[in-house]
């Protein structure tokens, strides 16, 4: 974690929860977190499910987002959510290129692009996701796949608009694996990331950029991850589905 930066921990909850499983998770979650005012705190549902997790987080410290969205406002675009209508509904934050949208669903760098901006657009904080392949990684392309991803995804944007965003690094190979990147090994991707930023947008941006980590994050792990300079929170998935567990990762300084 760097100077000047509060953590994000965020729960991916991927397909899974109802709206009533969701304002039981948030009655169970408030009292958990309610003493932590030094970091973000940020649950991910799917989109059925926003209403009744906003409503049951209300007046809390927990902030609510979605995990995608289109970039049109409205239109015939059939099945779609838009940047607008998450805002209105009350959602401060949204998932942006996840792999699993990468990979099962097509979604392209430049498809990144539109809706981080679409998105920032409408007043929501994009967290941008990218991480490579364990093929990916096996070849030594790591750093190229991931500035490929940076650079398409967020080199349109403007450095006012960096300000609104975070990015998530997560390498495929330890998303639901249970195979962790060692901490080393997220500082190193942490570090390109920041760097490229600094290139393209500036040490201002680069600086106040927050670069979360996930893939199997959990309370056994998230504090030595948390140490390493460039890792700036969390992105959870499993381990964000019991609010016990994504309360001990919320709560990792102990
Ligand atoms: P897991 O924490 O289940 O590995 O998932 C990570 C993830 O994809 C969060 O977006």
């Amino acid at each position: 974690m760097g100077p000047g930066r509060k953590p994000v921990l965020a729960g991916n909850w991927k397909m899974f929860k109802t709206g009533a499983e969701a304002a039981a998770f948030a009655r169970e979650l408030r009292p958990r977190v309610s003493m932590i005012h030094d970091a973000e705190i940020v649950v991910c549902p799917p989109f059925t499910a926003l209403s009744a997790a906003l409503q049951a987080l209300t007046g809390s410290n927990v902030q609510v987002g979605a995990q995608d969205v289109y970039w049109e406002a409205e239109g015939a675009f059939t099945g779609e959510v838009s940047a607008p209508m998450l805002k209105e509904a009350g959602c401060r934050w949204v998932i942006v290129g996840h792999s699993e949208r990468r990979q099962l669903f097509g979604e392209t760098d430049e498809a990144v692009a539109r809706k981080a901006a679409a998105a920032l657009g409408a007043g929501l904080s994009p967290i941008v996701c990218v991480g490579e392949t364990l093929a990916e990684r096996e070849a030594a392309r790591t750093l190229d796949v991931v500035g490929r991803q940076i650079r398409t995804g967020l080199g349109g944007l403007s450095e006012e608009q960096m300000a609104g965003l975070v990015v998530a690094y997560e390498p495929v190979w330890a998303i639901g694996t249970g195979k962790v990147a060692t901490p080393t090994q997220a500082e190193e991707v942490h570090q390109a990331i920041r760097s490229l930023v600094r290139e393209i947008h500036g040490a201002p941006a680069a600086g106040a950029l927050r670069i979360l980590y996930g893939g199997s994050v959990k309370a056994g792990n998230v504090a030595e991850l948390m140490s390493q300079p460039d890792v700036d929170g969390a992105l959870v998935g499993g381990a964000s589905l019991s609010a016990e567990s994504f309360a001990a990762i919320v709560r990792w300084r102990g």
